[in-house]
């Protein structure tokens, strides 16, 4: 069969594309720690229910409205309606305020992968606000993924994850059964990480596990609409959302059986602390230290898994910004990768440096409205612009396209869909369920902020959204805006 110059050649590569967007520092760092701050085995319970009700529904959502289109973002929401462009517009804008800050920590975790052999312990706070080194390290980490961006989407996104996302799967699997043999320990590890205690389940504990799952899951923005539109109808939406669901809920409990044994084992007293992004920065290299050359081995390993976790999900985000430059210039893939790149990397040096001064080493003086610039960009993204960009993608499907004729359009054009009574199920989902649980999401991040006092980032979310919404108005709601076709004319 004769594939295009920008389609994934195969259902498996694009599985693995979309599951290494997924997995990512979400499922390596923050959902072990969250599991243990909330409950334990009942919140891996909540999460899980969340994967599916949310997770599932919402990336069948996104994938098919990129999918018909095959198109950007934008491009895929005005082929459903003209009016609707502007949701595209945010699904290609957001991905730019988080690559600016992702790419920061992917590059700490280059720093800490090639300095493993000489030690990381301690390094955090000399290191953090070392800003030329840490630009220097988030510049190769963001070099690397336009590298990987400017071989295409066959060439390069699917040839990357068929080598990289086998590699990060026999890593963790290697380092959680090393964890796990490591005798004394384990057991209160395993104990802290999994005991479920459902006295501590309450509403907040399931608003933690579903805006977790969205951000686990890579949802809200443009990336499952565009790699989804970079697939045929060799491939079946309903499966491979289930394997993408499932690969990336089994890597986030596997980060976990690695995590929580080790720090048992090593310094039980430290299982209370293992927070944020002590765990993984501070506390890891605790435990490696102590454990003579096998540990420096490990923690070169560790954190090799860990970068490569996230340059994955950069790549994702790159891209989606990358196509719509590319189809509404009509520029080169090259131009628009390296374009992208340089901007966010430029936006980076300014959040780098605050993250190291008042994050790290806590100089209050030199904050944002209370908090360090990472913290402000991931809370207006994470908390309040990801959910949106998701209930837009479920009210887009469930009442404009309508899910019947989304479920007919998908099997016409090759999907199996399931019997009539999933079908339905899925129906119901789309429309009621799912968007009321994401909204419901929503206005309780809204109310968290406004309830710390944090005015700002919700001032700036809905800044954002009204500038996105005006500039689609203005310049591309009556403009050509592209199809993946224009590339492979370029
Ligand atoms: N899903 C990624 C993770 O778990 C994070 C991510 C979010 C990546 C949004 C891209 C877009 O770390």
């Amino acid at each position: 069969m004769e594939t295009k110059k920008n389609t994934f050649a195969g259902g498996v590569g694009f599985i693995l594309a979309a599951a290494g967007s997924a997995v990512g520092l979400g499922n390596l760092w923050a959902f072990p720690y969250k599991t243990s701050q909330n409950g334990g085995a009942a919140f891996v319970l909540l999460y899980i229910i969340s994967v599916l009700v949310l997770g599932f529904v919402t990336m069948v959502c996104e994938i098919f409205i990129g999918r018909r289109a095959q198109a950007n973002a934008v491009s895929a929401y005005k082929k459903v309606n003209k009016n609707l462009g502007w949701c595209g517009f945010l699904a290609v804008m957001l991905p730019v305020f988080i690559i600016c800050y992702y790419s920061i920590l992917g590059g700490w975790t280059l720093k800490y992968a090639t300095h493993s052999f000489w030690g990381n312990a301690g390094m955090l706070e000399s290191f953090s606000v070392n800003t030329p080194e840490v630009a220097l390290f988030t510049g190769v980490f963001l070099l690397f993924s336009a590298f990987i961006i400017m071989g295409g989407v066959k060439n390069g996104i699917e040839k990357m994850s068929k080598i990289l996302m086998p590699i990060l799967f026999l890593l963790i699997v290697g380092i959680a059964g090393y964890s796990l043999t490591l005798g004394e320990g384990v057991r209160d590890g395993l104990r802290f990480f999994l005991q479920p205690d459902f006295s501590t389940i309450g509403p907040k504990q399931i608003l933690v596990a579903m805006a977790q799952a969205f951000y686990s899951l890579s949802l809200g923005m443009g990336i499952m609409l565009s790699y989804g539109s970079y697939t045929g109808t060799h491939i079946d939406v309903k499966k491979s959302c289930m394997m993408i669901c499932f690969f990336d809920t089994l890597v986030a409990l596997l980060a976990g059986l690695a995590i929580f044994p080790a720090v048992a084992h090593f310094d039980p007293n430290l299982l209370g602390s293992s927070k944020g992004i002590a765990l993984v920065f501070i506390i890891l290299p605790d435990v490696f230290a102590s454990l003579g050359t096998v540990g420096k081995i490990v923690s070169f390993l560790f954190f090799a898994m860990v970068c490569i976790a996230a340059v994955t999900s950069v790549v994702s985000l790159v891209e989606v910004v990358t196509q719509f430059i590319i189809q509404k210039f009509k520029v080169s893939r090259k131009f628009s990768g390296l374009g992208v790149v340089t901007f966010c990397f430029l936006v980076s040096i300014p959040i780098a440096w605050s993250l190291g001064h008042v994050a790290i080493n806590g100089e209050m003086e030199h904050a944002f409205f209370g908090m360090d610039l990472l913290t402000f960009f991931d809370e207006v993204t994470n908390t309040l612009l990801m959910p949106m960009g998701a209930l837009l993608a479920c009210i887009t499907v469930g009442w404009i396209i309508k899910p019947e004729n989304a479920l007919r359009e998908l099997e016409a054009s090759g999907s199996k869909m399931g019997g009539a009574v999933l079908q339905r199920v899925f129906c119901f989902m789309v429309r009621f369920v799912t968007p009321v649980l994401i909204l419901f999401v929503e206005l309780s991040g809204i109310k968290g902020e406004l309830d710390a006092g944090q005015h700002a980032v919700v001032i700036t979310a809905l800044a954002f959204l009204a500038v996105c919404i005006g500039a689609y108005f203005m310049f591309l709601r009556n403009t050509n805006t592209g199809t993946n076709a224009d590339e492979k004319l370029l």
